[in-house]
């Protein structure tokens, strides 16, 4: 495995590799991995010659009141468990190469940042969207990995990446949970013992969803109610939203009806965590 961390190194590993018609998978992350990023890492090593995994904590994706200075980070740890999942190239930039002074262009995509996560993180979508068009421009990938559980986040890349012609496959690949249900997230090595347990009702009120739909349920109004009374119970869950909203537009739905995606995200302590369930009506 290739370890680089500035762009220009980055270009010539990868320049002498197309040079050789290696496709190229990229797997971009914040570190501090856990098995949904291997899960990514190992599609993209049976998809491609080339495997690129990126870590980078993306200040620009983060509001002022966030936790950037908080976000677990571990890069030597990332470079062992990357080295055995495949990887061929880690790519680790410090932020004032991908932002040097005087940076000012950023990615801007509209309506599908809107509503859900991007009510209570302005900007945030933003920030990707740019690193992310970054991040692409700098490798040239074939393909591209994100997991569902950022399901608005990949909605917003397959948009840019249709609305800006770039020539890259996104392939978004499922959630992976704990035994307990909880959705794999770098944040949760932030919950302590007692909120953890809290955060395990995140996956079952998702399942009570869906086995009401199962049971003939059509009103998002009812599933979305059932939904936040599993979490409100537990006192030391804040919920930001609980929605029902078509799977590709993302916009609310009243009716289960073709693939929804239920979302939700909640504040446990300091903690946000985000989860979601596609209900197929
Ligand atoms: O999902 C993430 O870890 C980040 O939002 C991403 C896609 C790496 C952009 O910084």
């Amino acid at each position: 495995m290739k370890f680089v961390k500035t762009i220009n190194e980055a270009r010539i590993v990868l320049k002498g590799l197309k040079e050789l018609k290696k496709s190229v998978g990229i797997v971009p992350t914040m570190g501090y991995l856990h098995e949904g990023h291997i899960s990514l890492v190992k599609r993209s090593v049976d998809e491609n010659d080339i495997t690129v995994l990126t870590v980078f904590v993306n200040p620009k994706q983060f509001g002022k009141n966030e936790d950037f200075d908080c976000y677990p980070r571990d890069v030597e740890r990332d470079m062992r468990m990357a080295e055995e999942a495949g990887v061929d190239v880690f790519f680790a930039p410090e932020a004032d190469e991908m932002y040097p002074e005087g940076y000012s262009t950023y990615v801007n995509v509209e309506g599908v940042t809107e509503g859900l996560c991007g009510v209570s993180r302005p900007g945030h979508f933003r920030g990707v969207a740019t690193v992310v068009c970054k991040l692409f421009n700098i490798v040239e990938p074939d393909r591209a990995y994100f997991g569902q559980k950022d399901a608005q986040q990949a909605v917003v890349v397959k948009r840019m990446v249709k609305d800006l012609n770039m020539n890259v496959e996104i392939r978004v690949c499922p959630i992976i949970r704990e035994k307990d249900g909880l959705a794999m997230s770098s944040r949760n090595v932030r919950l302590n013992a007692e909120e953890r347990k809290s955060a395990s009702l995140i996956y079952k009120s998702l399942s009570e969803a869906s086995k009401l739909v199962n049971s003939g349920e059509k009103s998002s109004h009812r599933i979305v109610e059932k939904v936040s009374g599993i979490l409100n119970s537990d006192p030391l869950i804040k919920v930001d939203y609980v929605e029902a909203v078509d799977a590709e537009t993302l916009k609310p739905v009243n009716v289960i009806s073709g693939r929804v995606l239920l979302a939700v995200a909640v504040k446990i302590g300091n903690t946000r965590l985000i989860d979601n369930m596609i209900l197929e009506g």
